[in-house]
């Protein structure tokens, strides 16, 4: 435990009566979990610990059996997340989910499209399918390192050709360095959010980034610490199937989970 502000309390406070207040302290490290499990309440494996079980997926077919905290339809770690992140699967091996992935069925092909083998690191561009869309409580883990001389990378969660969430650090923006967020509707960007108070990243430097989908808004927390949040202009979640990591940085898993 570090600072009792859990990723939890957070997703449980997008839930209380009064959606709009902010929280006491702002979001001090909302993403910060400590590895042990079970101290995360939702932790695959932590039992009980949290009344929505941990990997339930509300009206979700096909849900994968034994995929921990798994959304349906996804991939699972590309390879196993480094560390133990809450919602996240098992660790080393795990790959539930993924079409064709060995083991799944006897004799079935291999895994098409952007699966990377199972060990092997996701390799940029890459898109995450997200089979049943977005649904609050949907956890995404990136961990990667940015590449030297960086202009910039983004995360686009796509419904169809639109995009629902654009994430766009830029290292050298007149020679600034900034965080872009945005959607794109009909090939015409919006308005541009520009408002995160700190620039995470740094060249040749390991990140992790997660993404959580609450009702309303995507929360980002960097390296552990939140950063922004970006209210939803797209409202069809469950047509936003796709998300899609470009630019200069170099991935070392991508992990969807259900928190
Ligand atoms: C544009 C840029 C796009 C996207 C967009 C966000 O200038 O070409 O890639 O980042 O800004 O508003």
């Amino acid at each position: 435990m570090s600072d009792g502000f859990s990723l939890s309390d957070a997703v449980s406070n997008s839930n209380n009566p009064a959606p709009c207040a902010p929280p006491a302290q702002g979001w001090p490290a909302w993403g910060n979990q400590p590895g042990a499990p079970g101290a995360f309440p939702g932790y695959p494996g932590a039992p009980g610990a949290y009344p929505a079980a941990p990997g339930a997926y509300p009206g979700a077919p096909g849900a994968y059996p034994g995929a921990p905290g798994g959304y349906p339809g996804a991939p699972g770690a590309y390879p196993a997340a480094p560390g133990a992140y809450p919602g996240g699967p098992a660790g080393p091996g795990a790959y539930p989910g993924a079409p064709g992935a060995p083991g799944a069925f006897p004799g079935a092909p291999a895994a098409p499209g952007p699966f990377p083998a199972p060990g092997q690191p996701p390799s940029v561009p890459f898109e995450l399918p997200l089979q049943a869309g977005l649904v609050p409580r949907l956890l995404i883990t990136i961990t990667g390192t940015v590449n030297p001389n960086p202009d910039r990378f983004s995360l686009d969660f796509k419904r169809g050709d639109d995009v629902a969430f654009h994430f766009n650090p830029r290292f050298n923006e007149d020679h600034r360095k900034v965080i872009v967020c945005n959607s794109k509707f009909q090939n015409n960007w919006g308005k541009e959010e520009r408002n995160a108070p700190r620039f995470p990243f740094e060249a040749g430097k390991p990140f992790k980034l997660q993404i959580l989908c609450e009702t309303d808004h995507f929360k980002v927390a960097a390296n552990d610490a939140h950063l922004l949040q970006y209210n939803f202009r797209e409202k069809k979640l469950n047509e936003i199937t796709k998300l899609c990591i470009a630019g200069d940085i170099t991935l070392t898993s991508v992990v969807p989970s259900m928190v």
